[in-house]
């Protein structure tokens, strides 16, 4: 029997944790670390465990440490507008002025962002990808390692359109693996922000830096040092790109705060040449995979502060349409009343999200027999099976989900979706046209549970390609 930490040395490590991967747990948030920390240092107490963390020869424990506790949530081009901003108009322009361009990618996580920057400007075609060099760094070794085979789940190609997965990725055994010529384009470092390592952040060493959804729950002081990090990295006017509950606001005053489409980013100042050249006053675009970046503008907006989340359900729905997975799970927790069907939905999904597959599994399948969470918790099993990898079963339970209620657009094109993959083209049509049909009425619930950040809009610009590629196929 493991013996749980006392006060003191749980307090220590808390700001260890804190000190060496930047990572900030409020009191309320400390039970994961309590198992942790007993786990951690049963085998030699937990004060020589403390000691031996803080000394310099802990390299292997902090691995360990940092493999449990980042999270990795991330898929394929996700955020779009600010991945077409990077390679329509940030990276054509100071290719106009230099041989190569340097992107950096901190905070990889398993690899789909910088890969899908990759395929992005292979698909837009204003850069040539051998002037393109593409850098992901992590401190989750595990994550490294992943993004180094390439390898990935139908689930973190959900927002790639059939076309652009049938070209780029293969179909195996393991999964959908990406094409070598892809693969190859980007290299994978294990490191951590928060290490000085002044060779690697020297100035001028990358053109643009993407940063998305890492510092979120970095307290401001280590933010600031990392942001004035990556100022001093990037080349004059070289751009920053943060998560969309993310700013620099009371952070850096180096930035400028410049906006495309649905998209916000950052520019060093002064804006000096090479500039990106946009017009001046053109209508904001809706944010879809086939948006046209000449509609969008690029004048300095003002950062809308991340709203504050009202108390209650409402709050943790909020919070989850905005992935602040972590913020979501501690309101969830603190909110009266957090066992009744709906809060329980709402822990399934977080699971989910989280990664915790066979916690969501639970939940759903407690849910699936109350009538009023019959539907969305079939939906959530299937996205499960296949996060797993099993679609077949996955579309057993939309199907399932369809039947309970049968207006609910999300498990018609989710249905439809897996049905076009595995061949059953008229029942990829029927299911994908009741999706799009269904969607402008689709419950705010289903799309703030599932949306997966596409609103009503995206989504039925998903479940349109969809059928545009059932109707392709003879
Ligand atoms: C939520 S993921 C974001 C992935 C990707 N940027 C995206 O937006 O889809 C956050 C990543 O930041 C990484 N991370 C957290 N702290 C870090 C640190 N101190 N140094 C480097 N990476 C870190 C985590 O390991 C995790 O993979």
């Amino acid at each position: 029997m493991i013996a749980t930490p006392s006060r003191p040395p749980l307090v220590r490590f808390v700001a260890l944790v804190e000190q060496r991967l930047g990572l900030h747990y409020e009191e309320g948030q400390w039970g994961e670390l309590v198992t942790l920390l007993a786990e951690r240092s049963a085998s030699c107490g937990v004060d020589r465990y403390l000691e031996q963390l803080a000394s310099q020869s802990s390299q292997a424990e902090w691995k360990a440490l940092a493999e449990r506790l980042t999270v990795g949530e991330t898929y394929f081009l996700r955020h779009p507008t600010q991945l077409e901003t990077l390679v329509d108009q940030v990276l054509p322009t100071f290719l106009r002025q230099t041989s190569t361009v340097r992107v950096l990618c901190a905070g990889c996580s398993t690899g789909e962002e910088p890969y899908s920057v990759a395929l992005l400007a292979r698909e837009r075609g204003r850069v040539d990808s051998s002037r393109l060099r593409i850098l992901g760094i992590d401190v989750n070794p595990r994550s490294i390692a992943h993004a180094r085979r390439a390898c990935y789940s139908p689930w973190s190609l959900r927002a790639v359109p059939s076309a652009m997965r049938q070209q780029w990725f293969q179909r195996t055994p393991e999964g959908f693996a990406l094409q070598p010529q892809v693969r190859d384009q980007v290299i994978f470092e294990e490191r951590n922000l928060l290490e000085e390592a002044s060779a690697f952040w020297a100035p001028g060493s990358f053109h643009a830096i993407l940063c998305r959804n890492v510092v979120l729950y970095f307290p401001q002081d280590v933010i600031r040092k990392i942001v004035a990090r990556m100022a001093q990295a990037l080349v004059p006017g070289g751009y920053l790109f943060m998560g969309p509950s993310e700013t620099l606001r009371g952070i850096s005053e180096d930035f400028e705060l410049l906006r495309g489409g649905d998209a916000f980013y950052y520019r060093l100042k002064p804006p000096a040449p090479p500039t990106v050249s946009v017009p001046q006053a053109a209508p904001v675009a809706t944010a879809t995979p086939t948006a046209t970046v000449a509609q969008r503008v690029a004048t300095p907006a003002p950062m809308p502060p991340p709203p504050p989340a009202p108390d209650g359900l409402e709050g943790v729905l909020q919070l989850l349409e905005a992935e602040r997975y972590t913020e979501a799970w501690a309101l969830l927790e603190s909110v009266p009343g957090n066992s009744s069907p709906k809060a329980q939905l709402l822990r399934a999904v977080l699971h989910l999200h989280a990664g915790r597959l066979s916690q969501a599994e639970q939940l759903g399948r407690q849910l699936v027999t109350a009538s009023a969470t019959e539907a969305p918790a079939y939906y959530l099993l299937g996205l499960c099976l296949e996060q797993s990898g099993d679609e077949a079963g996955a579309r057993g339970r939309y199907a399932a989900s369809v039947r309970a209620e049968p207006t609910f657009a999300l498990a018609h094109l989710r249905a439809g979706s897996l049905a076009r993959r595995a061949g059953d083209m008229v029942e990829a049509r029927v299911a994908l046209r009741m999706a799009v049909s269904l969607l402008p009425q689709e419950k705010p619930l289903h799309l703030s549970l599932f949306g997966g950040g596409f609103g009503r809009h995206g989504l039925m610009q998903v479940g349109l390609q969809e059928l545009q590629a059932c109707t392709e196929v003879p």
